[in-house]
C-alpha cells in the first residue's frame, strides 16, 4: 500500500501542505517543533480516523481555526482517494468524494504503523499503555476486534455507571444490570480470543527476528488476562467472567468499578521467564519493541495480503548503530517507509541516497530533493 500525496487544510502548525511522496524511502527532516511528527500524525490520522496522541480535536484542529482536513490519494491494486475532515465536534470521512457512514468501511482502507520513540518505552510503561498499543495494532487488523471494543467500553461505562448507584443504594432494575453483564461477558470473550491469537502468532515471528537484533534466544511474549484462564475457549472464559462478576459483586459495588475483564489485562515481554521490564537492560528494552514492530509488519502482510505504509518517527537518533542497521534491513524491502529526524547524519549514507528529502520548517516545506 502507498500514499502518493497528501494535502493537509488547517491540521495542527500547517496551514496548507501539500506533498507528493515517492513509492519506498521518504525522510521528512527538520528542527524541534516544525511539524514532523504532526505530518505523521495526518497519515496515521487519515488511515485510522484517530490520532495515535491524541483523542480529542480541538488540537488536530490548527489554532483559531474550525476544521482540518487532510486527504491522501492511495494505491492499492487500484487508487483511491481518502479524506477526512475534523471539526470540533465530529469527524467526517470519504472515499473518492462519497460519504462514509460507517466508519468501518473506512479504516479497513488504509493500513499504517507507527514506530515512535515513545514506543520504546512500552515496555516500562503501565499495563494501560500495553493495552491501548495491542488494542491499536488490533483494531486495524481486525474491524471486527475495533467494533466489539467499542461495544465493550460503552457497556463497561453503563455498566459502572450501574455500580456507581447500586453502591449509592439506588434502587436500579437488577435483571438489567445481569444482561448487562452478560453482553458484557460476550465482547470480552471475542476480545481475549483475538488478543490471544494475535500473541500467540507474534510469537511465532518475533522471537528470530529478536535473535538476530539481541543475539538472545528465549524471546516470548506473555498475555495475562485478568482473570485466570486454562483455555481461550469460549465456554471458558465465559464461565471464569462469569464466576468472577457472581465471587466479587459487593467488592465492585464497593469500588464503585468493574475489575475484571479486557480493559484490565496485561502483557509481558520476557526473556525465557524472566519479564524484560525488571531483568531487561534498556537497550534490551528497546530491541524487544523494535522486534515487536517488524513482527507487526509481517502479521500485517499475512492477515492483509499488503505491505503497511510505515512511519518512522524520529526512532534513529535514540538507537546506537547496531541497532539501526537491523532496523534497517528490515524495512528496506518493497514496503512504503516515511521517517522523521532532525538530524540526517543520523540515517545511513545508503538509505540517504535512495530516499525522496523533504524538509520542514515552520509547517511548510522549505525545499525538496527528489529521488537522487
Ligand atoms: N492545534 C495546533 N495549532 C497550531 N499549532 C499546533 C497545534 N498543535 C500543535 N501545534 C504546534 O506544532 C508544533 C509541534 O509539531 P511537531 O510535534 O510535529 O514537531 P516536530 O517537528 O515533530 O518536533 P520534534 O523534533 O521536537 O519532535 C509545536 O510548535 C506546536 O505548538
Ligand atoms: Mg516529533
Amino acid at each position: 500500500m502507498i500514499i502518493k500525496t497528501l494535502d493537509i487544510k488547517n491540521f495542527r502548525n500547517y496551514e496548507y501542505l501539500t506533498l507528493e511522496l515517492n513509492d519506498k524511502i521518504n525522510i521528512i527532516y527538520g528542527q524541534n517543533g516544525q511539524g514532523k511528527t504532526n505530518l505523521l500524525e495526518s497519515i496515521y490520522l487519515l488511515g485510522f480516523t484517530n490520532s495515535h496522541r491524541s483523542f480529542t480535536s480541538d488540537t488536530l484542529i490548527k489554532s483559531g481555526e474550525d476544521k482540518a482536513i487532510i486527504k491522501g490519494k492511495l494505491i492499492k491494486d487500484i487508487p483511491y482517494n481518502l479524506e477526512i475532515e475534523i471539526n470540533k465536534t465530529k469527524k467526517q470521512v470519504k472515499i473518492d468524494d462519497k460519504i462514509i457512514n460507517k466508519i468501518t468501511d473506512y479504516i479497513e482502507k488504509m493500513n499504517v504503523i507507527i514506530f515512535s520513540s515513545e514506543d520504546l518505552d512500552l515496555i516500562k510503561g503501565s499495563p494501560s499503555e500495553r493495552r491501548k498499543y495491542f488494542n491499536l495494532e488490533l483494531s486495524q487488523l481486525s474491524i471486527n476486534y475495533y467494533s466489539a471494543l467499542n461495544d465493550f467500553n460503552k457497556l463497561l461505562k453503563l455498566r459502572n455507571e450501574y455500580l456507581k448507584e447500586l453502591n449509592q443504594n439506588i434502587p436500579i432494575d437488577l435483571n438489567y444490570f445481569h444482561i448487562l453483564t452478560d453482553y458484557l461477558i460476550n465482547k470480552s470473550v471475542f476480545i481475549y480470543q483475538m488478543r490471544n491469537k494475535f500473541v500467540e502468532k507474534l510469537n511465532k515471528i518475533c522471537p528470530p527476528i529478536f535473535k538476530e537484533i539481541a543475539n538472545i534466544e528465549g524471546f516470548n511474549i506473555k498475555y495475562h488476562p485478568s482473570i485466570e484462564l486454562e483455555n481461550f475457549d469460549k465456554e471458558t472464559i465465559k464461565k471464569a467472567l462469569d464466576d468472577a462478576y457472581n465471587n466479587y459483586l459487593e467488592k465492585e459495588i464497593r469500588l464503585k468499578s468493574t475489575l475484571f475483564g479486557p480493559h484490565r489485562d496485561d502483557f509481558t515481554f520476557n526473556i525465557e521467564n524472566n519479564n524484560l521490564r525488571e531483568f531487561g537492560s534498556q537497550g534490551q528494552q528497546k530491541m524487544a519493541v523494535i522486534a515487536l514492530k517488524l513482527s507487526e509488519i509481517e502479521v500485517f502482510k499475512d492477515f492483509k495480503q499488503t505491505s503497511p505504509i510505515i512511519l518512522l518517527d524520529d526512532v534513529f537518533s535514540d538507537l546506537d548503530n547496531k541497532k539501526k542497521n537491523n532496523l534497517l534491513k528490515y524495512i528496506k524491502g518493497d514496503m512504503q517507509v516515511i521517517i522523521t529526524t532532525t538530524d540526517l547524519d543520523s540515517i545511513d549514507k545508503s538509505l540517504l541516497t535512495k530516499a525522496k528529502l523533504i524538509h520542514i520548517a515552520n509547517g511548510q516545506i522549505l525545499e525538496k530533493e527528489v529521488e537522487k
